[in-house]
């Protein structure tokens, strides 16, 4: 089994579809640690619950993101991860940390990617009118939100939306993509090249972009 480390800033709920899959074995993977910016995120308990390694490292011990960064590293290897996923971590990642899991880091964002980089994705495609909206699982490059796409979730947006409603949909939808993504990586049917992601060796059509 592929030894993964997740990272997370909140409530987790990514991680417990994650984790769920691993424990009744569609995930050819065990959690080998939680690792938590914030020392109130409930992922955190969830993680003691399953009895995996719960974590803080919190960012505001830190004197800047190079040395917080440094000590996420360290920590991270100790695990010794083949995979490392972003699970709701709300932290920008320093170069140096997403050029070290090249190839091995994920990240899941609420928007249909390349659309709406960055925070407030459900507001914005309601502002905008779109008729859907989704989520996105992606190899974590040096480009904010900017990475290899693996796979994506679309809803369809109707008029009574409001941003809650749309998030509350999307984030149904996460918990099924993500641990899916994962469940490809830890069965060796995923990887990243400079072509882009290839899936069972077919280079998937939209995972090019910046
Ligand atoms: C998820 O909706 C995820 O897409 C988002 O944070 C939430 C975490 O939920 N991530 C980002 O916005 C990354 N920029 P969870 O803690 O319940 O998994």
């Amino acid at each position: 089994p592929k030894r993964i480390v997740v990272l997370i800033s909140g409530s987790g709920s990514n991680l417990q579809a994650i984790l769920d899959q691993t424990l009744e074995g569609q995930i050819n993977g065990k959690i080998a640690a939680v690792i938590s910016n914030r020392p109130d995120a409930y992922g955190l308990t969830r993680a003691e619950q399953a009895g995996v390694d719960a974590r803080l490292l919190d960012h505001k011990q830190f004197a800047d993101r190079e040395s917080f960064d440094a000590a996420l590293v360290e920590l991270i290897d100790s695990y010794q991860p083949d995979l490392v996923v972003l699970a709701g971590f709300m932290r920008i990642l320093t170069p140096e940390l997403v050029r070290h899991y090249h190839g091995r880091l994920f990240n899941i964002h609420p928007s249909l990617l390349p659309k709406y980089k960055g925070l407030n994705t459900h507001q914005r495609a309601i502002e905008a009118g779109d008729d859907a909206h989704g989520c996105t699982v992606h190899f974590v490059t040096e480009e904010l939100d900017g990475g290899p796409l693996i796979v994506q979730a679309q809803v369809s947006v109707t008029p009574d939306d409001d941003a809650a409603s749309l998030q509350q949909r999307v984030h149904q939808l996460e918990h099924q993509i993500y641990p899916l993504a994962v469940q490809w990586f830890c069965e060796d049917r995923l990887s990243l090249s400079d072509a882009g992601v290839e899936l069972d060796g077919e280079l998937l059509a939209s995972s090019g972009y910046q």
